[in-house]
C-alpha cells in the first residue's frame, strides 16, 4: 500500500454501485434478434481506496475481467454507477472521457498478445503519450526513466517484443500503463502467464511502483496466493456478483461465505502438519451459465450449507457482518457459529437451454469430507 503521507491516501478513489454489464445474445439469419443476455457483471458494489491494492478473485467466467473493463468503459456497462473521484464515469463523453481514461490504465494477462509485434518499445511507450498530447521535448527522457523504474535498460527502446522474455514483456506492459502517470491501474491476471520463478519479481515490482508513484491497484487474479501476498482488501466474485469482501487477513483467517470457505479449503497450506489435518470441501458441479443464472442465491446449486428456505428464492444482499467484512449469505452468522453444518451436495441438473447456449451443469456428487477446522 502507498505510504500514508500520500495525498488523499485512504479516501475513496473509485465507488461502484450496482454495476451491471449484460451482453446481448443475438440470433437470426436476416435480422439479429436478442434472445437473452449474459449477466457477466450483475450488480457489483465496491469501493477502492486511494493507495490500496484491491484484489478481485473468483473462478474462470465469474466476470472479473468484464468488471475491470466495464469500470474503464472498455465495454459499456448496462446499469449502475461508477464514480472516479466523485464524477460518474458513465456520464463522461468526448474530451472528459479521454482525460479520465489517461488516469486509469490496464495491464493485461498475456504480455505477448497485448503488445504489437511490429512496434518497438519506444513506439509502444510513446503512442499513449502522443495520443494524449503529452509528447514533448523531454519525451525521450520520460521513456528511459519509466524503463529504469520497471528494471529495463534504455537500450530496450529499439527492440521488439519477441526479443524479450515473458517477465520482461510484462515489464514493458507495466511501463506502457505507467508512462501516462495514472492514478488507478487495473492489473488483469498480470502474472498468470509467467513462469512461477518470475511471478514474485513482477509482483514485487508492482509493489515498489505503487510506493514510488502513489498508485492504486485493482488486482484481478484467480490464484488466491497472488492476492493474499499483494492485496490489502479482497473481493470474491461468483457468477457476476460480489459474495464476500474483507481485508486480506480477515478473509484468509475467517472466510464467512460458503463459496469462499470452499475455495480456501482447496488451497494447499505450506505446513505439512496443518495440511494433513485439514478437511477439504470440494466444490460440486460447474459454474452455472451466466446466461441463465440460478434464482435466489446464485450459489445455491453448489452450496454445502444451502437451507430449505430463502436460499433458492431470495437473492442475499452484501451485509457487513463484522466491521469491514461484508458477506452475501442469508445464514453467514449461523454458519460461522457452527449452528448449521455442511451437507452433501447433489448439484441440480440445469437444463441446457439451446436457445441461450447455456452450459449444462454436470451432476456430480460432492464428497464433503467434513467441516472446515476452526479459523478456516
Ligand atoms: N464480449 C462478450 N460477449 C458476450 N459474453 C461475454 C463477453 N465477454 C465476456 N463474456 C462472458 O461473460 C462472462 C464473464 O467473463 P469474464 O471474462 O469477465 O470472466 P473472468 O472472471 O475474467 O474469467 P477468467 O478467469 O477466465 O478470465 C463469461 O461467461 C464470458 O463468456
Ligand atoms: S444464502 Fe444459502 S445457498 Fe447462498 S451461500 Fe448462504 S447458505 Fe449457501
Ligand atoms: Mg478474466
Amino acid at each position: 500500500m502507498t505510504s500514508p503521507e500520500s495525498e488523499g491516501f485512504g479516501e475513496p478513489l473509485v465507488e461502484v454501485t450496482d454495476l451491471e454489464v449484460h451482453f446481448p445474445i443475438k440470433r437470426g439469419v436476416l435480422f439479429d434478434r436478442t434472445i437473452g443476455h449474459v449477466h457477466a457483471v450483475d450488480g457489483v458494489s465496491l469501493t477502492i481506496l486511494r493507495g490500496e491494492t484491491y484484489g478481485l478473485v473468483g473462478e474462470s467466467g465469474c466476470g472479473k475481467t468484464t468488471f475491470g473493463r466495464g469500470l474503464l468503459r472498455l465495454v459499456e456497462p448496462t446499469g449502475g454507477k461508477a464514480l472516479f473521484e466523485g464524477s460518474d464515469l458513465r456520464e463522461l463523453k468526448g474530451e472528459a472521457l479521454r482525460k479520465a481514461r489517461r488516469r486509469m490504465q490496464m495491464v493485461f494477462q498475456d504480455p505477448l498478445s497485448s503488445l504489437d509485434p511490429r512496434q518497438n518499445v519506444e513506439s509502444t511507450l510513446s503512442e499513449g503519450l502522443k495520443a494524449h498530447g503529452l509528447w514533448g521535448s523531454d519525451g525521450h527522457r520520460t521513456l528511459t526513466e519509466i524503463l529504469d523504474a520497471v528494471g529495463l535498460p534504455s537500450s530496450a527502446l529499439r527492440r521488439y517484443p519477441h526479443e524479450f522474455s515473458g517477465g520482461q514483456r510484462q515489464r514493458i506492459g507495466i511501463a506502457r500503463a505507467l508512462v501516462l502517470k495514472p492514478d488507478l491501474i487495473v492489473a488483469d491476471e498480470p502474472v498468470s502467464a509467467l513462469d512461477v520463478s518470475v511471478q514474485a519479481q513482477v509482483l514485487n515490482l508492482l509493489e515498489d511502483l505503487q510506493l514510488q508513484y502513489g498508485l492504486t491497484y485493482l488486482l484481478i487474479a484467480h490464484d488466491l496466493a497472488v492476492v493474499r501476498h499483494s492485496a490489502d482488501r479482497v473481493g470474491v466474485m461468483y457468477l457476476g456478483g460480489l459474495v464476500e469482501e474483507a481485508t486480506s487477513e480477515a478473509l484468509y483467517e475467517e472466510p464467512l461465505h460458503p463459496y469462499t470457505r470452499t475455495l480456501l479449503s482447496a488451497v494447499p497450506v505450506p505446513d505439512p502438519l496443518v495440511e494433513d489435518d485439514r478437511q477439504r470441501i470440494l466444490l460440486a458441479g460447474d459454474l452455472p451459465s451466466p446466461a441463465n443464472p440460478p434464482s435466489g442465491c446464485r450459489f445455491h446449486t453448489r452450496c454445502p450449507w444451502r437451507q430449505e428456505t430463502r436460499c433458492d428464492t431470495e437473492r442475499p444482499v452484501l451485509r457487513e457482518i463484522t466491521p469491514g467484512h461484508r458477506v452475501s449469505c442469508h445464514y453467514a452468522e449461523d454458519i460461522r457459529d457452527g449452528k448449521i453444518q455442511p451437507h452433501e451436495v447433489r448439484p441440480e441438473l440445469v437444463e441446457a437451454s439451446e436457445a441461450l447456449g447455456a452450459a449444462s451443469v454436470q451432476t456430480v456428487t460432492a464428497e464433503i469430507a467434513g467441516t472446515l477446522p476452526p479459523g478456516h
